[in-house]
């Protein structure tokens, strides 16, 4: 079970900074908040997909005879009657340009081949079962070690993208007396959010909705019309509650399929897509492979890093999350240099995961650092202060602020890392071996900018964004932005998201949500304000007559003036009409010409991060983490883990520690449990379901403990918010391997941990 000390008292009310419960709690828990499937509609067509028995070939015929003679059975639409032409798109909001049911080549592992339709779930999915579909099979390449990978260059893929470099590594590398030179690996992760992959697509005359799960509105709305090639103003996406959003709810390829099957129709169309299916429909964190240089002089300080990634994309899609720009810029290191190659496999395109780039890269840099301070005989947490970064390196930017230094004391401290002996393999309890290891986490400070529809009345204010409540409590917190910068409870505001009529919003991605609309909010009802307090000051009748209405808040439910006088809102509202109803647009400094309009075109400008223009934006973590090793069985367990994160102003410390108390559980299961096995002769994911795709259950979490550290950025946001969401989880998978090392003497390079790795790196299997 994982516990912790609660950041303080939970309340149902309060302002930024207050632990607020969440607000839509009851909801959940009662189950009167309605999932995109839950969504009644008037008696729909039921879709179920047949998904390819090969990776790579062509379709060379379809029997349907039986599954269309079924009761019940509507329709089956493949290759050869596809319900209409998809427009293919580049990536973005659309996760693939691999459009399914367009020709009968196949290209990747459960690749959709048929789209059965009728009256019931279980006839849709019976009729399925009955194709018969045949194939000429071509041999695939499924990943890393096999023939017929095809390597790009990112830079060339990507030529935004810019590999990291400065000074000369290979010279400072090759002159230094302490280096290491490793490889790590990270393996495939699939998304298995709780809400499956649903869409429920309705048309009315030439107006689309779909309701389905959405971590991006307006770019989801703006790809779904795109693919069809219709007005954007003519499609609508719902999406009030998601069950899980951690990268993989943009616009999947089937939702267009959908739509376009309820067109032709003319009935309603509802898809509940297989926990199996999920791994082939939607992205997943690919695989990863490093190789890690770092040099350093004899008292600690590193010279030289040389950091050359690999991941793996699909044939036609570059995708690539380019981690190394972290990297690079975590150190204050002189000569940096680093590649990303992308290698070309035939498998469905991968995607965003949480934390894309970080969980993997830092888990390569963060276990190097380790390494090198053994190979210096230095603590490692020494090591990481002594080459601590103010300004980046790589542009000498300095970051808005950094405090992982503060970080590390923190955690160190409440770890109890002074009680740590040096030496691998030094402590023993009983048939453990017991070791504590610790890694930096980074994550970059995102914002773009957000339209807001505030309207305030008597008795309370409506909050209207076109946002995502992923989990993440976004529901609360732009309530307590309101309530504060309005002076009302949280109670009094109502927030609505998840409609993409409403103001739109960034995606929710990149953790930038509660910066990007808190701030939002924020402008929305500073306007809201002035409208009241120039209607109070102008008027005689008011006791606020003649004050200069800049000096006005609103407090305790009335404005009021610096020196006293106040009215309540239900006096000064009348004056205005009773109620106040403002459309705010906030464009973060540095955001370029026409980046509020281009969100309604379903593009979003994320500013700030790595690529800050003056500064660097990133928030901060350091994570420790204790390990068990058992002396025979070799089994790992984490008994402790705590950490300690610096990110700018906490909206609301309940739900951030959640946040960041599930991400160090994630890198539990980074470390120990979670991979996509492969099997490398059909490019086939073996383990595609909840039984097989090992999680942390509660009886691989231990006490975790969340520490947050004070610090005020303003130059982020004027709020002074660094998102929380992805941090948490990055750095922890190397912490654990580095706690492994320390407990046992054995470094593992390649995740996830197994015991057989351990019992062969120790030798005890005879095969080394
Ligand atoms: Mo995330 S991978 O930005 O949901």
């Amino acid at each position: 079970m994982a516990t912790s000390k609660k950041p303080d008292k939970a309340s149902v009310s309060g302002g930024i900074g207050a632990s607020v419960r969440r607000v839509d709690g009851p909801a959940k828990v009662t189950g009167s908040a309605r999932y995109a499937s839950d969504i009644g509609v008037a008696s729909p067509v039921h879709a179920y997909f047949h998904t390819s028995a090969i990776a790579l070939g062509r379709i060379t015929a379809i029997d349907e005879r039986e599954a269309r003679a079924l009761p019940g059975v509507i329709d089956v639409m493949t290759w050869r009657n596809p319900p209409g032409r998809i427009n293919i798109l580049p990536l973005g909001a659309a996760q693939t340009t691999m459009q399914p049911l367009q020709s009968p080549n196949i290209r990747h592992d459960g690749e959709i081949v048929a789209l059965v339709l009728a009256e019931s779930y279980e006839v849709a999915r019976d009729a399925s079962h009955r194709l018969k579909v045949t194939y000429d099979r071509r041999s695939p390449t499924a990943t890393f070690g096999d023939k017929g990978l095809i390597a790009e260059d990112a830079v060339k893929a990507d030529p935004r993208f810019e590999n990291s470099v400065v000074g000369d590594a290979a010279k400072a590398f090759a002159a230094a007396p302490i280096k290491i030179d490793q490889r790590y690996a990270t393996p495939a992760q699939h998304h298995n959010p709780l809400e499956l992959n649903t869409t429920v697509a309705q048309w009315d005359g030439d107006e689309l909705t779909v309701h389905e799960p959405s971590q991006y509105m307006v770019g989801s709305q703006n790809a779904l019309a795109g693919h069809l090639g219709i007005d954007p103003a003519k499609v609508r996406i719902v999406s009030r509650y998601v069950g899980g959003a951690f990268g993989c709810r943009g616009l999947g390829s089937r939702v267009p399929l959908i739509a376009l099957a309820a067109r032709q129709l003319q009935r309603p169309v509802k898809l509940v897509s297989t926990r199996d299916q999920g791994f082939t429909l939607s992205t997943y964190r690919a695989e990863t492979r490093h190789r890690v240089q770092l040099a350093a002089t004899r008292d600690g300080k590193i010279t030289a890093l040389i950091h050359d990634g690999e991941e793996v994309s699909s044939r036609p899609d570059s995708y690539k999350v380019g981690g190394t720009k972290m990297t690079a810029r975590m150190y204050d290191i002189p000569n940096v240099a680093s590649t990303v190659t992308i290698q070309h496999a035939d498998r469905n395109t991968p995607g965003f995961m949480r934390a894309p780039p970080e969980v993997p890269y830092m888990f390569a840099l963060e276990s190097a650092v380790d390494e090198l301070a053994y190979a210096l005989n230095m603590d490692p947490v020494q090591l990481r202060r002594i080459n601590d970064a103010q300004i980046e390196p790589i542009k000498k930017l300095p970051y808005s602020s950094r405090s992982l230094n503060q970080c590390f004391e923190a955690a160190a401290a409440a770890f109890g890392w002074n009680r740590r002996n040096p030496r691998a393999a030094s402590t023993v309890d009983g048939d453990w071996q017991v070791g504590m290891g610790c890694a930096s986490a980074i994550y970059e400070s995102l914002i773009a900018s957000s339209f807001v529809r505030v309207t305030l009345t008597a008795t309370g204010a409506t909050v209207e964004v076109a946002g995502h409540e992923i989990g993440t409590g976004a529901y609360t917190i732009y309530a307590q932005v309101a309530a504060e910068r309005l002076g009302l409870r949280v109670e009094q505001i109502d927030v609505r998201l998840g409609d993409s009529r409403l103001p739109p919003a960034p995606v929710a991605g990149g953790s930038n949500n509660a910066a990007s609309i808190s701030n939002a909010v924020a402008v929305g009802c500073a306007m809201v304000r002035d409208r009241l307090a120039m209607a109070a000051v102008a008027d005689a009748k008011s006791p606020l007559n003649g004050r200069d209405p800049k000096t006005l808040v609103l407090v305790g439910g009335a404005l009021k003036a610096p020196d006293g006088p106040s009215e309540t809102l239900a006096k000064a509202l009348p004056r205005v009409g009773g109620v106040i109803e403002v459309l705010a647009g906030n464009e973060p400094k540095g955001t370029g010409p026409g980046s509020l309009a281009g969100l309604r075109n379903g593009r979003v400008e994320l500013i700030g991060g790595m690529d800050g223009k003056e500064k660097i934006k990133a928030a901060f973590g350091a994570e420790f983490v204790e390990v068990r090793v058992h002396r025979r069985t070799r089994e790992v367990r984490v008994s402790r883990m705590v950490g300690a994160f610096a990110a700018g102003r906490i909206v609301n410390p309940m739900t951030a520690r959640s946040q960041l108390l599930g991400g160090m559980i994630w890198g539990i299961s980074s470390a120990l449990h979670e991979a996509t096995e492969i099997d490398h002769r059909h490019a086939r994911y073996t383990n595609d379901n909840l039984a097989e795709y090992l999680i942390p259950v509660n009886a691989d979490v231990p006490d975790v403990e969340i520490i947050f550290v004070p610090e005020t950025d303003t130059d982020v946001n004027p709020l002074g918010i660094k998102g929380v969401g992805e941090l948490g989880g990055v750095g922890t998978n190397a912490a654990v391997c580095n706690a492994i090392y320390h407990a046992t003497g054995v470094r593992i390079r390649e995740l996830p941990v197994r015991i057989e790795q351990l019992l062969e790196l120790e030798g005890r299997t005879g095969k080394t």
